[in-house]
């Protein structure tokens, strides 16, 4: 159990620096299954998440190195994982079965677990991996699959970030090319792409919607840097839009953000760019409408920090969440602090200016738990964020240190 004490304070002021991208760690250490070799992350984030799918691929029998701020992995002979208390716990823990699927024509996992922000099905997961020649049984809570895969064409009824990841890792060493059709655009999928070249692949596309793998014999090691956590970079963004202030977002790369910059301005915020980072200035005043959509419109993962930007800012906001079916589950903690917000299906409509109050409140999920850390920075009072299941920490690496290094008033009990 987490429990943070946040309190009102003077505007933010400082720098943020960013951390590699959690959504494109996870995936790195799933790819690093597919080589006996080793892969080098130079800068891997010290996350619940990072630490969960380590644990998962040395149940199948790899090495994940912490080695000073990076870490070494390799998997010289690969196994099928036995336990599944893993896989309950991250919905990463999905992306072992391409390439274990790829390198041991073998692959079994469970349901995945991770936040409860929707029904989260794995049917496009297993669709490509059927289109790739795998068999696939359901077996005692197991989902096995087995076969040796040749290249396929695959369209992706949705453009799901994880199965063109999943899809991507099988193809690179199955026989034949692959295409992957509706593929998602994310910037992580670029950056994967980007891996598993170094690995010796052949992936061309990937931040398109058409991808196309050429399978070859084997991979080997490399070295790669994932790319800056978007996601946090655009936190500590909404952070400031909140409490108000001038920070310098060391690390983040605008021209991954353009969505939630351009919101953010529209808001009133002032944003400048520079090689290294952007700068953050000023508080929110403006209301917004936002629809959440898949790369490159406004990330899903930034709809409960950016609400808490709606609460502050005057007027009337309208949020449609798209992508996932249960992410209000903030609203109702929200409502506990004075919020004025009303909800029908997936659409929020808030009522911005209503002075928050702190009371105590419950993180739901990852995303949520931050944004309910923001809303204390405005809060009148104390706001206690439980976070019984540790959510907060899956995505964000010492959020209350990165937020106090600012001047914000934020403990951790
Ligand atoms: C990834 C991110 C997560 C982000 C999400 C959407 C990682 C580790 N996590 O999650 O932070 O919120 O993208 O940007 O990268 N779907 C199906 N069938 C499937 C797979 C997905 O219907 O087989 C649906 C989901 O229920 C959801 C939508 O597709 O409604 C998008 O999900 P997806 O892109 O797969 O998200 P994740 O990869 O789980």
């Amino acid at each position: 159990m987490a429990i943070f004490e946040v309190e009102s304070g003077a505007p933010l002021m400082g720098e943020a620096v960013v951390h590699p991208a959690k959504n494109a760690v996870l995936p790195i250490i799933a790819a690093s299954l597919l080589t006996k070799d080793t892969i080098l992350v130079p800068e891997m984030p010290d996350l619940s998440d990072v630490r969960a799918l380590c644990g998962l691929v040395q149940e199948c029998g790899g090495v994940c190195q912490r080695q000073g701020a990076g870490m070494a992995l390799s998997t010289p002979e690969p196994t099928l994982p036995e336990a599944s208390h893993m896989m309950r716990w991250t919905r990463a823990s999905v992306l072992i079965m391409g390439p274990l699927l790829a390198r041991l024509g073998s692959a079994r996992i469970t349901m995945p677990g991770g936040c409860a922000i929707g029904q989260r099905p794995i049917d496009l997961h297993l669709k490509g991996m059927a289109a790739l020649g795998a068999e696939i049984v359901t077996r005692q809570g197991f989902v096995e699959l087995k076969g040796r895969l040749h290249g396929g064409v695959i369209y992706l009824d949705l453009p799901s970030v994880g199965a063109t990841e999943n899809i991507m890792m099988a193809a690179v060493l199955a026989e034949g090319v692959t295409r992957i059709e509706n593929a998602a655009k994310e910037p992580e999928i670029a950056d994967l792409a980007q891996c598993l070249n170094a690995m010796g692949a052949q992936v061309q596309g990937a931040g398109s919607g058409s991808i196309v793998i050429r399978g070859v014999r084997s991979l080997h090691g490399a070295t790669h840097q994932p790319i800056p956590d978007r996601i946090e970079a655009g936190t500590f963004c909404c952070a400031v839009a909140v409490a108000g202030g001038n920070i310098l977002v060391r690390g983040a790369r605008p021209e991954h953000m353009r969505a939630l910059l351009f919101k953010l301005q529209e808001a009133g915020m002032s944003i400048s760019e520079f090689p290294g980072g952007l700068r953050v200035r000023g508080k929110a005043q403006w209301p917004m409408e936002i629809r959440t959509l898949s790369y490159p419109g406004f990330p899903t993962d930034l709809q409960a920090p950016m609400m808490i930007v709606a609460c502050i800012a005057q007027g009337t906001s309208v949020f449609l969440e798209t992508i996932f079916e249960n992410r209000f589950m903030h609203i109702p903690e929200l409502l506990r602090m004075g919020a004025n917000i009303r909800v029908e299906d997936h659409v929020a409509v808030i009522e911005g200016g209503y002075p928050l109050q702190g009371a105590s409140v419950s993180c739901p999920d990852l995303r949520s738990g931050a944004a309910l850390i923001l809303a204390g920075l405005a809060a009148e009072g104390v706001t206690r964020v439980e976070d019984p299941q540790g959510h907060i920490d899956r995505g964000y690496e010492n959020f209350e240190h990165a937020l106090t290094a600012m001047g914000a008033q934020v403990r951790r009990l």
